[in-house]
């Protein structure tokens, strides 16, 4: 029987009594050989790519939310703002947040807080340390726990106005910027931002490691007055 190349294999079936892969053998003009070659060419092509999305899905696990991404903490009215000098943890000023790790800084201006920069030098040193300024002029950071020096959890002491190391005595001010022991540089710092309905995110992927000692020409705020004991 002669075959028409227009035919489906539908209708090659119904006129030859079946026989549909046959007929869509020979519409393709392929041999039995190379069809089955192509089946399992797919096939193997199929496995494949899933094997190696399970292998990225285990190594890659859903991270969102978790330490290494963007967190969203609280609505920015849980975090009072204070100056410089009013600072109590977790009451006004500074306020530890153990899922980002990190301490965040809500600074008021005026009163107590004295900026030693001004104009152009305080808004790079703003950039270069990632200061958040919010649309009422109040000032915020991100500062991450860890201690510069050898890693130790740097705790904010309310009666030091700052943080103070416990393991070598490391010094940081309200900023974490550098005051005084063996650490190397300021304290490292996320970037940290607003959603649209207030809410504070902090991305705890992007750690800012660049933030040097300070010297009385580049330091931003005041140091506190007075000696930080070691405990
Ligand atoms: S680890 Fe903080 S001063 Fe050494």
């Amino acid at each position: 029987m002669a075959i028409r190349s227009d035919r489906t294999p539908q209708e090659y079936e119904v006129l030859t009594g079946g026989g549909a892969e046959s007929a869509e053998l020979e519409h393709k003009g392929l041999s039995r050989r190379q069809f089955l070659r192509r089946a399992v060419g797919v096939t193997v092509g199929i496995v494949g790519v899933e094997a190696v999305a399970g292998a990225l899905y285990m190594l890659y696990p859903n991270l969102a939310g978790q330490f290494g991404t963007v967190i969203s903490l609280k609505n920015k009215t849980t975090y009072v703002g204070a100056q410089q000098k009013d600072f109590a943890l977790d009451q006004k000023g500074m306020f530890y947040e153990p899922d980002a790790k990190s301490y965040i800084m809500h600074l008021l201006p005026g009163g107590s807080t004295k900026f030693l920069l001004g104009g152009t030098n305080l808004q790079n040193a703003f950039t270069a340390e990632d200061w958040t300024v919010d649309s009422d002029g109040s000032y915020w950071l991100a500062l991450y726990q860890v201690c510069v020096h050898l890693g130790c959890k740097v705790p904010f002491r309310d009666d030091c106005n700052s943080f103070k190391c416990p393991c070598h005595g490391s010094h940081y001010n309200i900023d974490g910027e550098y005051l005084d022991g063996p650490a190397p540089r300021s304290l490292d710092r996320f970037p940290l931002a607003f959603d649209k309905s207030g809410t504070v995110t902090v991305d705890t992927g992007k750690l800012n490691q660049r933030v040097e000692r300070p010297d009385p020409t580049t330091r931003i705020l005041q140091p506190p007055a007075g000696v930080c004991s070691a405990s």
